[in-house]
């Protein structure tokens, strides 16, 4: 059990083929409104965060490849557009990574890897029933989000 916990869901990942396509439903149809939408050229994507229910609440993130080579754009290819992953979010994510080794966790990453929101690990989904799943450490910390 890791020893400091998961605090909240932090993001569920969706990858698209279009934001402008796909913010036509999650901001004019739900009524969700981006914070911001920004190039991540690191992980070949674009991203719109949607967050919803303050700063204890959770964010959905639209993913539309910019490189169709990236993980994100091969997933697009091979899959469709569809959920690509759950993010939780930890206090410490280098003892997290720790604990989860030495458990025997199925990682793909041996070390945090920076991400959009601050440095983060993935499980394979063999370990997880069936979801990729990403735990981050935010840069803003206890901030909000
Ligand atoms: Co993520």
């Amino acid at each position: 059990m890791l020893s400091q916990g998961v605090k909240r869901i932090d993001h569920i990942a969706v990858v698209v083929g279009s934001l402008e396509a796909a913010l036509a439903f999650y901001r004019d149809t739900l009524g969700i409104e981006p914070s911001r939408i920004i190039d991540f050229p690191r992980e070949g994507v674009k991203i719109a965060f949607l967050p919803l229910g303050g700063q204890s609440g959770s964010t959905i993130e639209l993913l539309e490849p910019t490189d169709l080579s990236s993980g994100v754009g091969r997933f697009l290819q091979r899959r469709g557009e569809g959920m690509h992953h759950i993010c939780l979010e930890v206090r410490d994510i280098d003892g997290a990574l720790a604990e989860l080794q030495a458990a025997g966790a199925e990682l793909l990453d041996a070390t945090p890897r920076p991400t959009a929101e601050g440095r983060g690990i993935f499980l394979h989904p063999r370990g997880t029933h069936g979801v990729l799943l990403e735990l981050i450490q935010r840069d803003d910390g206890e901030q909000a989000h």
